[in-house]
């Protein structure tokens, strides 16, 4: 085997808040996008899950690092020793050869020149002979299975877990996009800090998000609400120990500022949206992408306040993912989609 070379392509969402690599069509790596280094070294302790499980419980000589913020990278090092750490996840055994890299990576679409440039250096650092880049609603797309190239006017708004990005797309390209830094990540911090002022219970982000996936919601009443959802921490004011049931109502109630900052960005999306791909939108209804897509109520709390239906992707964390592996596998037919 190690006197071959052959070249392994990698398809590779690089989030705020998780990373996915598709190889071959499958899932291969599915972490969240953390890294945790010895603070004095910097050396890479733990990368993915395990770094996860050491956020908020880490001594003084570990950090543990989130390399990108809003979309973007952040911390250049961090991010680079991930991709690497990732990328190694897939051929932990292989050390007589390494293949020669093709990474196809996607990117925000409002993500500035500098910006790609830091994607495609820490993909090359990180081992990457051929780097392409395509853009995150345009990859999205191409996972849902819509015709990108068609004369058509197509809406993805995807929600991750730090922006939330609409884009209108036709012919092959971007017409219309809107990207605004309220996702998941502030979902998460507006239950923290509802829990902390309503409760008196300091709650850390793990716990803020577990409650925000087991009784978040977009509406403040449905059809199929789930059960409370119990809360263990330290009381603010006396560190004593407490449980406290939270309904999916109250977690609604405090999440409304931020859903509705979502809601604007897209009717301002729409607004600018040239009449007759808005004809086709209207018609085809809008596709809702990224974790922040599995909100209860979100796509019925859209469809009923814009008379426009939306559809939630399937497997909505892993829709840009799947659609850069499928571009990256037709990279001939989708050469128009790379940077
Ligand atoms: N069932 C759920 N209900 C609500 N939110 C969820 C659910 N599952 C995941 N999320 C949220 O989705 C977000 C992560 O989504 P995703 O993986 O699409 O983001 P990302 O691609 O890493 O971020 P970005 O695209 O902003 O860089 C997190 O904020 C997470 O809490
Ligand atoms: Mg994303």
């Amino acid at each position: 085997m190690g006197l071959f070379s052959f070249t392994q392509e990698l398809a590779m969402d690089l989030g705020t808040a998780n990373t996915i690599i598709i190889s071959n069509g499958k899932v291969v790596v599915d972490q969240p996008s953390m890294v945790a280094l010895d603070r004095r070294s910097e050396k890479v302790i733990a990368i993915g899950e395990i770094a996860r499980k050491m956020h908020g419980k880490a001594h003084e000589n570990i950090k543990t690092v989130r390399p990108l913020r809003d979309g973007v990278i952040a911390d250049f090092y961090a991010a680079e020793q991930m991709i690497r750490g990732m990328i190694k996840m897939i051929n932990p055994k292989n050390r007589l050869f390494s293949p020669s890299l093709r990474i196809v990576v996607c990117i925000p679409s409002g993500c500035t020149e500098v910006e790609m440039r830091a994607v495609r250096d820490s993909a090359e650092h990180a081992g990457g002979r051929d780097v392409y880049m395509v853009y995150e609603p345009m990859a999205a797309a191409v996972g849902i299975g819509l015709d990108v190239e068609a004369p058509e006017g197509n809406m993805i708004v995807d929600i991750g877990g730090g922006t939330t990005e609409i884009a209108v797309i036709s012919l092959g390209g971007i017409v219309a996009n809107k990207s605004i830094r309220v996702a998941g990540d502030d979902l998460t911090e507006d239950i923290r800090e509802y829990m902390r002022r309503q409760h008196n219970i300091k709650v850390g982000e793990r716990t803020a998000e577990a409650i925000k996936i087991n009784v978040g919601s977009a509406l403040t009443f449905l059809d199929n609400p789930p059960e409370d959802y119990i809360v263990h921490g330290p009381n603010q004011m006396t560190a004593l120990p407490m449980e406290v049931p939270v309904s999916y109502q109250e977690i609604a109630h405090c999440m409304e500022k931020s859903i509705s900052k979502m809601e604007a960005a897209i009717l301002s999306a729409l607004e600018h949206t040239p009449p007759e791909l808005y004809a086709d939108i209207v018609r085809n209804g809008i596709y809702l992408a990224g974790g922040g897509a599995l909100m209860r109520g979100l796509d019925k709390r859209l469809t009923d306040k814009m008379n426009i239906k939306f559809h939630v992707a399937e497997d909505p964390l892993h829709a840009v993912a799947k659609g850069t592996g499928i571009a990256l596998k037709n990279i001939d037919k989708f050469s128009f989609l790379m940077r």
